[in-house]
């Protein structure tokens, strides 16, 4: 999973080169909050229940989203050295994180409840649609984001890839919807505009003429 590449971008293509890629490393990091949610949830379950990890959960999915959105304008914006090079080459892990996160956000959701009826219910209402409009959105990304399925679908690849654009808008909508103080979504939301309003402005300064 992974915003699209064009131009001078470096390709989302196979990770061939067995590098310093810190992967382990990279993804030791990445479990430190869902461990860090878990670790409070079983040690202080009164006071850190279903409400705080079902917050906790959604706000580094989404997080992570963000972050794996801002590679591309942050490697036009300084170009290509060796951060952004491992950036790209990485962003996938991002985006599957983020998935990752969302899962383990919606499981939770789904314990709490305890009832198809009841989430059947609640899934009518715009606040939690946006919220499975977005998880639907992440799936296929999310089994896509490996080498074969690069190598397989070639240019169909980056296509598809683009789903993370309105997967990140329905993400942000339904944080705007179902967050006590919406205030902190709306500034997410500005993040996210500013993220975008960059990338589109660099691609297009670095057009080819
Ligand atoms: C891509 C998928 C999703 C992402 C990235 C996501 C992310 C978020 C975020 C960032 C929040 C706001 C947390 C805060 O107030 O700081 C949130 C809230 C919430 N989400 Fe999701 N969400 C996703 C899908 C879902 C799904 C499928 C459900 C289940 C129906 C769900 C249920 C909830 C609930 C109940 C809240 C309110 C939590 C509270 O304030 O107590 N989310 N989500």
């Amino acid at each position: 999973m992974g915003s699209s590449s064009q131009g001078s971008e470096i390709r989302p293509g196979p990770v061939t080169k067995r590098g310093p890629s810190a992967r382990p490393l990279l993804w030791l990091i990445l479990a430190l909050p869902g461990l860090w949610i878990g670790w409070r949830w079983t040690m202080t379950p009164d006071a850190y229940g279903f409400g705080h990890a079902v917050k906790d959960s959604g706000d580094w999915a989404a997080w992570l989203l963000l972050g794996t959105l801002a590679v591309t304008p942050l490697r036009l914006a300084i170009g290509t050295n060796p951060f952004t090079r491992w950036l790209l080459l990485r962003r996938r892990d991002l985006g599957v994180a983020s998935f990752a996160y969302a899962a383990g956000h919606t499981v939770i959701y789904l314990a709490d409840k305890a009832s198809l009826a009841k989430v059947v219910e609640e899934a009518g209402g715009a606040d939690l649609l946006t919220g499975w409009l977005a998880l639907a959105l992440f799936v296929p990304l999310a089994v896509t984001s490996n080498d074969v399925s690069v190598r397989r679908l070639k240019r169909a690849w980056k296509r598809l890839h683009r789903l993370v654009y309105p997967a990140a808008v329905l993400v942000f909508v339904h944080w705007a919807l179902t967050a006590f103080d919406p205030f902190v979504a709306y500034a997410h939301i500005a993040i996210l505009a500013a993220i975008e309003g960059a990338r589109i402005a660099l691609q297009y300064r670095q057009r080819p003429i």
